[in-house]
């Protein structure tokens, strides 16, 4: 059994209006009819795997028991971080919690925010890795590189060591330009998906390696950890001793055991509108409407209205996206949509 590790912990700002710090994106219906959250938890279901793990913050506890009963499911344990650390202290938090009861357990770190239009052929591609995970490697998902992304870990992949899986010759946490260039030259590049499956012993052993101020204190946090509500609440002033860092950066770089399965279905971080418009069902003439939008003489446009009180009309737009919510509304240049993160930051400061 693989146990899941959700982290549902980030404020997703890329996505505003309709992600917020109160609701981000894992929370909101941006696909279809379920939240990113909904669609990862079930996507991580079924005869291999356990109850996930959800790590989170104190704001989503109720988001994640709601969201995870419409589905169905429950989660084996909800931790909640006094503050987001970034990944590196939500993950080995994760993996030390499953730990202390079985330290051989396989565990899968996932994001709760991405896009797989394919479950079953990513399940399988997990599958393929275990064997090579259980061997005590830290096995990472490689997607084909489209262009020289510098937002996403790149994976130099080696040898086979087990059928599907390569073991990994560099890990290049978001390279710069120039050298992202470099990596896409070469046809054997990745980029990597985010989403790590290892034992849970083998991931504490590489914190203790890479990380030892981390894992050290994470732990120290853990054991002072109260259950509140059926939660599991982390000791907040230990946890502000909790040095920052994502756990590409402080062990994936370092880590010498790394290994990556090779996935050719579809993956999307949703990283921007313009991600989110790819993903969207869309006319003939490339626009993406919600319900209560219309386009008149629109191409290559997202337009989407997210409160019923509102129509959201279009008029001979190109490649803009619109998103309306009953207390914000932003219009921008598709092409400008990462941009988005910067008119948040603009927003903030004016207070
Ligand atoms: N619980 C919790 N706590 N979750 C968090 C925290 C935190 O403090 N910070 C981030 N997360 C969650 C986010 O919500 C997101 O789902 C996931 O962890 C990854 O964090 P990001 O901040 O989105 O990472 P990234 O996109 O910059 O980079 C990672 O993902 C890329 C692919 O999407 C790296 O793993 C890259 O190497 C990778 O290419
Ligand atoms: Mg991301």
């Amino acid at each position: 059994m693989i146990v899941p590790i959700l982290m549902c912990g980030g404020s997703g700002t890329r996505l505003w209006p309709l992600s917020r710090k109160s609701y981000p994106k894992q929370f909101a219906t941006l696909l279809g009819d379920e939240s990113l959250f909904q669609a990862s938890a079930r996507r991580y279901s079924g005869a291999d795997f356990a109850a996930p793990v959800v790590v989170t913050g104190d704001a989503f506890r109720f988001i994640v028991t709601k969201q995870l009963d419409e589905i169905g499911m429950a989660a084996d344990t909800v931790l909640i971080e006094p503050e987001g650390r970034n990944t590196a202290p939500a993950a080995i938090a994760g993996a030390l919690h499953v730990a202390g009861g079985d330290p051989d357990a396989l565990i899968l770190i996932a994001p709760a925010d991405h896009a797989m239009a394919d479950p079953a052929g990513f399940r399988d591609a997990v599958l393929v890795g275990a064997a090579a995970a259980r061997e005590g490697r830290i096995v990472t998902f490689g997607i084909r590189p489209t262009r020289a992304e510098t937002g996403y870990g790149w994976l130099e992949a080696g040898e086979e060591s087990h059928p599907g899986v390569r073991t990994l010759s560099r890990f290049i946490e978001k390279p710069d330009a120039d050298r992202a260039a470099a990596l896409l030259g070469n046809p054997g590049n990745l980029w990597n998906a985010g989403i790590f499956l290892v034992r849970a012993r083998t991931l504490v052993e590489a914190f203790e390696a890479h990380a030892p101020a981390i894992r050290q204190s994470v732990a120290a946090a853990l054991e002072a950890a109260r259950t509140d509500l059926g939660f599991c609440r982390i000791d907040e002033a230990l946890w502000a001793g909790v040095p920052e860092d994502s756990i590409d950066y402080a062990v994936m770089e370092k880590a010498a055991n790394v290994s990556v399965v090779p996935y050719e279905g579809p993956w999307s971080d949703l990283g921007s509108w313009e991600a989110v418009w790819t993903e969207m069902p869309r006319d003939t003439a490339g626009n993406a409407l919600s319900d209560n939008a219309t386009a008149l003489g629109c191409e290559g446009s997202l337009l989407r209205s997210e409160d019923e009180g509102i129509e959201l009309v279009g008029i001979g737009l190109k490649n803009v996206v619109a998103v309306a919510m009953k207390d914000a509304f932003m219009v921008a240049d598709m092409s400008d949509s990462q941009n988005v993160k910067t008119a948040v930051k603009v927003l903030k400061d004016k207070g």
